[in-house]
């Protein structure tokens, strides 16, 4: 039997069964057997890009660039795709790059949660699923904090447990 590994060959246009484990999607075409990793896109919004140096007893002293080296390490069979932008509609255009065709998304659109009606109309227009991330505990923060523009469009929130959150929220799409 040929083994491909994200390939695209078919052997054969039908497909007899689909299996999907631990972010391995294998189908078999004919002979032929494919692997498909998942894809998990992460998208950080302003003022992220500056994690390990910002307000570390809020934020912690680790930069979010040593945080996603453990994180591939430790999802070898996950496809992690990662953007940070400090712009909105930056944010947006890549919410509509990733959203048709990656299996899931975690979005911490830090303090364009409280604000951006265009960040929440991405999520709700866009067919991938968005699990909300916060590294703090924005209910336990200032008032305009506690609104956020994005939660309902997403399918559950993470906020309050570190970069740890995006792990959890990771492990949501296996
Ligand atoms: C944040 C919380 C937001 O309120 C804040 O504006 C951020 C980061 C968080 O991850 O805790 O920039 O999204």
């Amino acid at each position: 039997m040929q083994i491909l590994q994200g390939g695209t060959y078919l052997d054969s246009l039908q497909i007899r069964w689909t299996n999907i484990a631990q972010g391995i999607e294998l189908k078999k075409y004919g002979r032929l057997l494919i692997f498909n990793r998942m894809k998990i896109a992460i998208i950080n919004g302003p003022n992220l890009n500056l994690l390990g140096i910002r307000e570390p007893g809020i934020y912690g002293r680790q930069t979010f660039e040593d945080f996603l080296k453990g994180l591939k390490e430790k999802y070898p069979e996950i496809q992690i795709d990662y953007f940070q932008s400090n712009v909105e509609g930056e944010l947006v255009n890549e919410l509509q790059r990733v959203g048709f065709s990656y299996d899931g998304i975690l979005l911490n659109a830090a303090a364009y949660t409280h604000t951006s009606i265009a960040i929440g109309d991405a999520i709700a227009a866009i067919k991938t699923p968005v699990v909300e991330i916060h590294i703090s505990n924005i209910a336990a923060r200032e008032e305009y904090r506690l609104r956020s523009l994005v939660a309902a469009k997403c399918v559950g929130a993470i906020a309050g447990l570190g970069l740890k959150g995006y792990e959890l929220g990771l492990q949501y799409f296996l």
